[in-house]
């Protein structure tokens, strides 16, 4: 890679990162605090039918983290044609974890 294009690369970078970073904080404030009662709703009307207790609560259950459980939820939503926003995804997270998982 030229001088010229890595000096542009970084540029770009010195852009996005505040942008990223500005975007996390936003996220991470209380007023946008996920709404499990939201969540409870989505699951029970798009979910439950197909599970709720024997795949949450299994001694094998597969989400291992916060993260996983997110990543689950979303991959659900998607695989249902629901496309749930990530806020959505969230709440149910939210509820999820409230009820089963109790990750920190
Ligand atoms: C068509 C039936 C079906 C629907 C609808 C469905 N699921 Fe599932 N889900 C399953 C099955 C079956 C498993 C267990 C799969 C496995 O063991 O890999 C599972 C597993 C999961 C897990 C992982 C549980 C663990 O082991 O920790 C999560 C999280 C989950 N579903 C979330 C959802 C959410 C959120 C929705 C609604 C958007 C949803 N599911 C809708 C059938 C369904």
């Amino acid at each position: 890679m030229s001088m010229k294009l890595l000096h542009v690369n970084f540029m770009l970078m010195a852009v996005k990162m505040p942008v990223f970073a500005a975007l996390v904080l936003i996220c991470s404030q209380p007023s946008w605090a996920s709404n499990p009662e939201r969540g409870r709703a989505l699951y029970e009307n798009q979910c439950e039918s197909c599970h709720a207790e024997w795949a949450h609560a299994r001694t094998n259950r597969k989400a291992k983290s916060l993260a996983d459980l997110r990543l689950r939820a979303a991959a659900w939503s998607t695989h249902g044609g629901l496309d749930w926003n990530s806020e959505e995804v969230n709440d149910v997270v939210e509820y999820l974890n409230v009820h089963f998982y109790h990750f920190k």
